[in-house]
């Protein structure tokens, strides 16, 4: 059986007051149930070293949201994978949509990020998913299946198991419509049908696909019960943290 996991995705919001306060009071409130999820936050770089700070009292992940294609030395303003986990970073969300589509991030790069990520041995989060004229023409199986192979089957199986993917249709990212579990348990199902091609079906029936995409307190369990969904990558319900710690108690 997978161990769930629920990440939660910050993006860039909070003052490092606001960000003390919200990991201060996650711990809190993880503290008082039984939870068997692997709870991960996902600040911005700053307060990195704050929540790593906190894991190592509670029991939780930290991830960052981004890192740098390369190694060490003259890229002003990157952050190396390196640089992570010398601070205790033990994930890091690579390909989420808003960098695809802000920042221009292609295959390419995001091969090279992953390639980052696994040498330093951070955990890639590496997200997938298409927008909604993709969904509308019916092509989404198509994007979905051209992110996974361009971005993470260049991998050795070795390396391909230390991965986790997150399928977020970007349609509902932010937007208050949450695929249903239904849509999301079809496209997990379909990626576990690309990664046992790619690598068998041993290789895909340990590989963690959390759903991610307007998840929240109310509509989580439902999701999560889905049997190709192994938990969520949390965003505008993650920096709240009674329903985050709600969100990880349904995983
Ligand atoms: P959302 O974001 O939960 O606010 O839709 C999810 C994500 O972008 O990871």
């Amino acid at each position: 059986m997978r161990k769930k996991i629920v990440a939660g995705n910050w993006k860039m919001n909070l003052s490092f007051q606001d960000a003390e306060d919200l990991v201060e009071h996650i711990l809190e409130l993880l503290d008082k149930e039984t939870i068997t999820a692997e709870v991960i936050v996902c600040p911005p770089y700053p307060y990195l070293e704050l929540a790593t700070d906190y894991a190592e009292e509670g029991n939780i992940g930290v991830g960052a949201q981004n890192l740098s294609p390369f190694d060490a030395g003259a890229y002003t303003g990157e952050v190396s994978a390196a640089m992570l986990v010398s601070m205790g970073v033990t994930h890091c969300i690579i390909g989420h949509s808003e960098r695809r589509k802000y920042f221009n991030e292609d295959d390419k790069m995001l091969t090279a990020k992953v390639n980052q990520a696994l040498k330093h041995k951070l955990t890639p989060i590496f997200c997938v998913g298409e927008a909604l004229p993709e969904r509308q023409a019916g092509s989404h199986f198509d994007v979905v299946r051209s992110q996974v192979r361009h971005g993470l089957f260049h991998l050795d199986t070795d390396e391909f198991h230390k991965v986790v993917i997150a399928y977020e249709p970007v349609w509902a990212i932010g937007t208050g419509v949450t695929a249903t579990p239904d849509q999301a348990q079809e496209m997990h199902a379909y990626i576990r049908t690309l990664i046992t091609e790619r690598y068998g079906k041993d290789v895909a029936d340990a590989t963690l696909i959390l759903y991610g995409g307007s998840c929240n307190a109310a509509n989580a369990e439902e999701i999560f019960a889905k049997p190709g969904v192994d938990g969520g990558l949390i965003g505008g319900a993650s920096i709240k943290a009674e329903e985050f710690v709600s969100i990880c108690k349904q995983a």
